[in-house]
């Protein structure tokens, strides 16, 4: 049985060994071309008139030399350029592979995310390696993470089993966002046996005081099943959709439901998923059939 790590550590080999045979542009420059992936969609019981666009940016994974902060600051302007109504940062912002030339900190990477413009504003959530690289907040076994401290630094609502109400031409909505679902590491010297979640999805969706649409925030797609149909649409990130994908297919997904949620457009029992492939990269420079991409999302 080939596990995860071990299957992109392979991949990963071969990558760096085929990048040496200078085959650059037919290896590596495809993994780092970003596209802009696009959604429409009416959710049930969608207000009339209510027409939003959503850009979301998932997984950065910030790290020298695949994501540089002057990388991250052309795709800051990317996603301005879509025009959007909210942008949402759908966490993962450390690097998440040890494949790199040098390390990108968050005094690098969170000035690079304040350039991110939208009319109702940036919104972020955080992902289990923004966790993960925090060894005192692992220990202290709660936050404020680092990456929540540079980001609010930097002007970036951090949302952690918390709402924020919105309102376009008169029309409410909510965007909820939820703390991350695997932000505690097993440790002896910590006293935990498993990964632990931090996230509260009854206590975040008691915060909303209307009857509004929300828009659930949570890094990882593996809530989805315990998301309530009062979510009119749930944003992830965390699959890379797999990092390798053939025909519709994922070989290893971070999920443990597989390929049920590696990646896109969900519908279960009339609520939605997006999930997006992300931006970065984990565990090795690996990318085959999903290419990195910002997502603009059509509601209305
Ligand atoms: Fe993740």
């Amino acid at each position: 049985m080939i596990t995860r790590r071990g299957f992109f550590r392979f991949l990963g080999g071969s990558v760096l060994a085929a990048a040496a045979l200078g085959s650059y542009a037919v290896g590596i420059e495809p993994m780092l071309l970003t596209r802009v992936k696009r959604y429409a969609l009416t959710p049930p019981n969608w207000p009339d008139g209510l027409k939003l666009r959503v850009v979301a940016l998932a997984d950065i994974h910030a790290c020298r030399p695949w994501m540089t902060p002057e990388r991250i600051a052309s795709l800051a302007e990317e996603a301005n350029a879509l025009e959007p109504d909210i942008i949402v940062l759908l966490g993962d912002y450390v690097a998440g592979t040890r494949m790199v030339s040098g390390w990108v900190d968050s005094h690098e990477w969170a000035p690079a995310l304040s350039g991110l413009k939208a009319p109702l504003g940036v919104f972020s959530i955080l992902g289990n390696h923004d966790w993960w690289e925090d060894l005192t907040a692992q220990k202290a076994g709660q936050g404020p993470t680092i990456a929540r401290r540079a980001l609010e630094a930097a002007g970036i609502p951090v949302m952690e089993n918390d709402v924020v109400r919105l309102e376009k031409e008169g029309h409410g909505f909510w965007i909820a966002g939820l703390a991350d679902q695997l932000a505690l590491r097993p440790g002896r010297a910590w006293g935990r046996k498993g990964f632990t979640g931090l996230h509260d999805v009854r206590g975040t969706l008691a915060k909303v005081g209307d009857e509004a649409p929300v828009i659930l925030l949570a890094h990882e797609p593996d809530i989805f099943p315990d998301v309530p149909s009062r979510v009119a649409l749930t944003l992830s990130g965390h699959t890379h959709g797999g990092q390798v994908r053939l025909f519709g297919y994922s070989p290893v997904v971070p999920s443990r439901y597989g390929n049920r949620y590696a990646y896109g457009h969900v519908v279960e029992a009339g609520r939605n998923l997006i999930v997006s492939g992300g931006l970065g990269f984990s565990i090795a420079p690996i990318r085959f059939g999903v290419r990195p991409e910002i997502l603009t999302i059509e509601l209305g």
